[in-house]
């Protein structure tokens, strides 16, 4: 994908249902009883892969242009797959089936693509087969068998890295365990498992920092309304940031607090960005987002590190392209959990920069940019969604033309971002 630099973006952005939420609403949904219809859910692929999965495990799901609608089967009316069922690109969907799976009285296998066959999978292989589940991977990673363990035991798990997928994964398999299960983390993550299982009828206590779920839970269906991905529209966002004399509109955002880190960080570096409207639907707080171009910056460099990491953890590819046009320049550490995504986003992020003659400098556990002027250049999206998308913003603000290669990873979880952004393009 060859791109131009721009002037500014200007307009109303429609931006795709939230990725995160999506997965849940269809995994939740297919393992509660009734009908579910969910609305706004994500066409990206990855939620399309979660679909496939629990299509192969027998749950009836019937789309339109505007609806998901899935017959739920309840916690113990899935099927045994015919064959292995393809995660693709996407550790959620492997993360949290993985929880529902190790409870089952049948085989399966989960599989991915070639990125998620090199991810790691010991932070859930351990937990469940701590609970008795049956699992073997391949070393560390997928692809996992999943063999009959019988009713697995309620456990109390301290986690050791801060990841909502683990939670989730664990909380789920809690639903098929005798007694409590309870999970501890060393930070707090993205909590939308926690909030849907509480919408579909589930007591989810929280207490001093522990989660904790009933083997007894039923999930009972209820219609889901998904909101528009924050993490998509962060893109868009820092864009009106660093073009002048820009101003977006983003309709319909989710702006849960585990999630809204990036509107602070924004902020704190002097973009103007109002959060209108503010409502809860479907138990997850949604509002108008107007975003516009920074006009007092501060020469503070924007600094990520500890538990900050994990709330920005999809936004720092986006967020290194910021720091490279901030007077103040950027430093992420304690962020070596980025290393482990659909790509190494650490070094991805400096090997594009480096391309685009930006000042970054790696270290083991993140990097640091100071403010450059961006060179248009030859980069690449390593098979990394929010790598391709970064370096399109970028791009719009560099000397010259760049080409993306690879850029067609972008439908992992934005079909339609390049005809999206250019439709605000000015
Ligand atoms: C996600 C959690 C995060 C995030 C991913 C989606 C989720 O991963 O990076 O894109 O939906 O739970 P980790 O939980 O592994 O940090």
């Amino acid at each position: 994908m060859r791109i131009t630099p721009a002037n500014a973006v200007n307009g109303e952005v429609k931006l795709p249902g939230d990725k995160s939420i999506s997965h849940r609403a269809a995994i939740f949904s297919a393992i509660a009883s009734g009908r579910t219809v969910i609305s706004n859910y994500s066409r990206a692929e990855d939620c399309r892969s979660t679909l496939q999965c629990l299509r192969q495990l027998s749950v009836q799901i019937d789309e339109t242009a505007t609806t998901v609608t899935v017959e739920g089967v309840g916690k113990r009316g899935l099927h045994a797959p015919l064959e292995p069922l393809d995660c693709g690109n996407s550790g959620t969907t492997m993360r949290l089936l993985a929880g529902v799976l190790a409870g089952q009285n049948f085989e399966s296998i989960l599989t991915g693509d070639s990125s998620l066959l090199l991810r790691p999978m010991q932070r859930i292989i351990g937990p469940l087969s701590d609970m008795g589940a049956k699992i073997e991977g391949v070393d560390d990673t997928a692809p996992l068998r999943f063999s009959p363990a019988g009713r697995l035991s309620a456990n109390s798990h301290e986690l050791s890295i801060a990841s909502a997928q683990v939670k989730s994964c664990i909380l789920l398999a809690g639903l098929y365990a005798d007694g409590t299960t309870s999970v501890i983390e060393p930070g707090k993550t993205r909590d939308h498992t926690e909030r849907m299982l509480r919408w579909l009828g589930a007591r989810v206590e929280e207490q001093a920092g522990r989660l904790s779920i009933s083997g007894a839970t039923e999930l009972v269906s209820r219609d889901i309304s998904i909101p528009s991905d924050l993490s998509a529209a962060s893109f868009f966002m820092v864009a009106a940031a660093i073009l002048p004399s820009s101003r977006l509109e983003l309709p319909g955002v989710g702006v849960n607090d585990s999630r809204a880190e990036i509107i602070q960080a924004l902020r704190a570096v002097g973009v103007s960005v109002d959060v209108r409207n503010e409502r809860l639907v479907s138990n997850e707080p949604v509002a108008d987002i107007h975003v516009s171009s920074i006009t007092q910056e501060s020469d503070e460099p924007l600094t990520i590190e500890r538990d900050r990491v994990a709330l920005l953890i999809d936004e720092i590819p986006i967020l290194a392209v910021l720091g490279s046009q901030l007077s103040g320049g950027i430093e992420v550490r304690s962020a070596g959990e980025l290393r482990h995504k659909e790509s190494d986003r650490i070094a991805a992020i400096v090997a594009n920069l480096q391309r685009m003659k930006a000042d970054v400098e790696e270290f083991p556990d993140g990097f640091r940019v100071r403010r450059s002027r961006l060179i248009g250049a030859d980069v690449e999206s390593f098979g990394d969604h929010r790598i391709a998308m970064a370096f399109t913003v970028a791009a719009l603000v560099a000397d010259g033309d760049t080409t993306i290669h690879g850029a067609e990873c972008v439908d992992v979880s934005f079909p339609g971002f390049f005809e999206t952004l250019r439709s605000v393009v000015r």
